[in-house]
Parts: structure tokens; sequence; C-alpha cells
């Protein structure tokens, strides 16, 4: 009797646990970058590709022209469409260099970081004295496992500035839904 109880819950946790992480999936639709000062930084490449079947990776090489650059802020925003995208959940700015210094004292951003660390050459502390390369960038469902995020049409919009300038933007779109069903 108290085995099967036991049994029973098991089941239905993994039933709440399934619907909510393996089922739900998210997917890149759309991407847009900005250089507003491309005597410092320019987009060699921006883009959005099928590296394999059911697979959309995001891909972009941004060019530094005025190396080394050892001070670098950044602000990362989400936003959810309700009859257009509205602010949701996070905005946060960092001092990029002091983050890379000592990621452990920045959750949020950190979590944002290990999204893509693997798949770029930005894994070191500041001066950056080369191109910034991001390659083959995959959203994966496990992402956003621990973070709230329910499904719908989202936009994550990445501001990066050098000496207190912004100099350029990246703006992600993805959707995340909950039932493979309605891909
Ligand atoms: C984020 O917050 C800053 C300062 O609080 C504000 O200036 C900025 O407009 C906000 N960005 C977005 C995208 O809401
Ligand atoms: C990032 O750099 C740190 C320190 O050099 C290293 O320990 C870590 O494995 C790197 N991470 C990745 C994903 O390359
Ligand atoms: C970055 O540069 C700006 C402008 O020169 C300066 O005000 C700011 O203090 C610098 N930040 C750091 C962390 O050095």
């Amino acid at each position: 009797m108290g085995m099967s109880w036991k049994f029973c819950l098991i089941g239905l946790i993994t039933l709440v646990i399934s619907s909510c992480l393996v089922d739900a999936f998210t997917k890149l639709t759309n991407i847009d970058c900005k250089a507003f000062d491309k005597p410092f930084a320019d987009f060699k490449s921006c883009r959005l590709h099928v590296p394999k079947r059911g697979e959309i990776a995001l891909s972009l090489h941004v060019r530094l022209f005025q190396i080394p650059v050892n001070n670098v802020s950044v602000n990362l925003a989400f936003f959810k469409k309700v009859s257009g995208y509205r602010p949701f959940l996070y905005n946060v700015s960092v001092d990029f260099c002091s983050f890379m210094a000592n990621k452990k004292r920045f959750p949020f951003p950190n979590i944002f970081y290990s999204l893509f660390k693997k798949d770029s050459n930005i894994n070191h502390t500041c001066p950056y004295n080369h191109d910034i390369i991001v390659k083959n960038l995959v959203l994966r469902d496990e992402m956003f496992g621990r973070l709230p995020v329910p499904a719908g049409e989202y936009l994550f919009k990445l501001m990066v500035g050098a000496y207190n300038e912004w100099k350029a933007e990246v703006k992600a779109y993805f959707t995340i839904k909950l039932n493979k069903e309605e891909r």
C-alpha cells in the first residue's frame, strides 16, 4: 500500500517534470544586429542558419578596430510579446570586465553567459584584442529549465558598450512552446 503510493507520487512528479521540461522547446526565429560606432566595431556577419535538420543556430562575427578593449559594459534585457514586445523578467546591466574577472558575483549574467561561452571566443578576462566570434549557438530547451519562462514569443536584447558609450546591439527573437505538436 505504502509502496504503491510512492510509485504513484514518483510517476506524477515525473509526468509534471517531463511535461514542463522535455516537451518545452525553444526556437530562434530572427536576429538583428546593429553597430552604432562603426569605426570602433562592426558586424562582419550576423545570421541564423540551419546546421542540421531541425536545428537553428546563431553565428556572428564582430570586428574590433580599436584594440585592446578593456572597458566593456553590457545590458541584457528580455521582452515578451504581448501586443508588442514588453520588458519581461530581466533588465540587467553589468560591467563586463568585472564580470569576467569574477563570474560568481553575477548570478543572472552568469546563467546567460553559460549559454554561449562554449560557442564563442570571449571566454577570458579583459582586454579583448581580437574579433568576437560566436559560432553555431543553438538554443537548447534545458537552457530555460531553471528560469520561470512560459510559452510565447520572446526577444532577447544584448547591448554592448565600451568607455560609457553603446557600441552595438544584438536582438535575438525566439519562441518557446510547451507542446511539440504545435510545431
Ligand atoms: C533597462 O533599465 C535601464 C535603467 O534602469 C533603462 O534605462 C533601460 O531603458 C531599460 N531597458 C529596457 C530595454 O527596458
Ligand atoms: C573558460 O575559461 C576558464 C578559465 O580559463 C576555463 O576553466 C573554462 O573551462 C573555460 N570554459 C569554456 C567553456 O571554455
Ligand atoms: C570605463 O570608461 C568610462 C569612460 O572613460 C569610465 O567613466 C569608467 O569608469 C570606465 N569603467 C571602468 C570599470 O573602468
